[in-house]
């Protein structure tokens, strides 16, 4: 298997594909074979990623995900350069720092449901939209969390934009099953990427001892690449036959309650 390009000739998006694990996916896919448009907001960075994966399989399109024009845009752009579209992994988002209910700010539970719920619906339509004319049999992938499973660590806003990404993943999945594409979503447990060392406000060692001590698994650290290799998995052929699924990248966290 570690020889073998399990992404061989198949085009993808990766939305978020600047940073943390949309990066490690952007590196993981091109290594199996892949042509990957990395979409993100991030420009000089993504160009940055781009250029150091050292290939002509992998470019940047500027998309904000929340915006359905560039969603769109940036699907045509992968089909115009590529030649098709396979694999859409819709895995940009926020995490505002936590906020009391009782003072939630609307502005950001409006703009997080904008970036992680709307954005996720607008992938998985636009990637759709062009599979189901080209008769494609595609696989699309959503970033979730431990969160889209049971209210951890987050803000309400972050908790109810995640439960939507599973709510998309799973009526995406339900429709278009009849054309062949495959929609599941992978949801991690804690990793100190960016987003997340900005939103707690501490920097990344600090985040990684706090995820090990409240990990249910020891001795090994989740990291991005562990999230990128089950995005591979859903991407490929291997996972021919599973869609609407959730997978949990956890260490069995969201499946427990420890109470001793
Ligand atoms: N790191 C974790 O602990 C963790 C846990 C569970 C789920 N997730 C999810 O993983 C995904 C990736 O996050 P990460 O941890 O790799 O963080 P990250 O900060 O490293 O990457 C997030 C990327 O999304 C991009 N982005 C943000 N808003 C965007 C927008 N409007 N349009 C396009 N791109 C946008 C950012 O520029 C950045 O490159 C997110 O959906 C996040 O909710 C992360």
């Amino acid at each position: 298997m570690a020889n073998k390009l399990r992404l061989e000739g198949k085009v993808a998006v990766i939305t978020g594909g600047a940073s943390g694990i949309g990066e490690a996916a952007a590196r993981l896919f091109v290594e199996h074979g892949a042509r990957v448009v990395i979409a993100d907001i991030q420009d000089e960075l993504a160009l940055q990623v781009a250029s150091s994966i050292g290939s002509d399989n992998v470019c940047y399109q500027r998309c904000d995900v929340s915006d359905e024009k560039q969603v769109n845009e940036t699907v045509a752009f992968a089909v115009e350069k590529y030649g098709t579209l396979d694999i859409m992994f819709s895995n940009a988002g926020i995490l505002n720092p936590f906020e009391s209910i009782l003072e939630m700010d609307m502005t950001v539970f409006d703009r997080t449901i904008a970036v992680n719920a709307r954005g996720a619906a607008l992938a998985v339509k636009h990637a759709a939209r062009v599979m189901v004319a080209n008769k494609i049999r595609g696989s699309i992938i959503c970033t979730a969390s431990v969160e889209s499973i049971l209210a951890g660590a987050a803000p309400l806003a972050y908790i109810a934009s995640k439960h939507a990404v599973l709510g998309v993943v799973k009526a995406a999945a339900r429709e278009l099953g009849q054309h062949g594409i495959r929609v599941n979503c992978v949801s991690p447990f804690g990793i100190a990427t960016p987003m997340v060392c900005k939103s707690f406000g501490a920097d990344a060692a600090a985040i990684e001892a706090k995820i090990c001590g409240n990990a249910n698994l020891k001795g090994v650290s989740l990291t991005t690449m562990h999230i990128a290799e089950a995005a591979l998995f859903l991407a490929s052929d291997e996972s021919a036959y599973i869609s609407a699924q959730n997978l949990a990248v956890d260490g069995g966290l969201s499946s427990m309650m420890k109470l001793m």
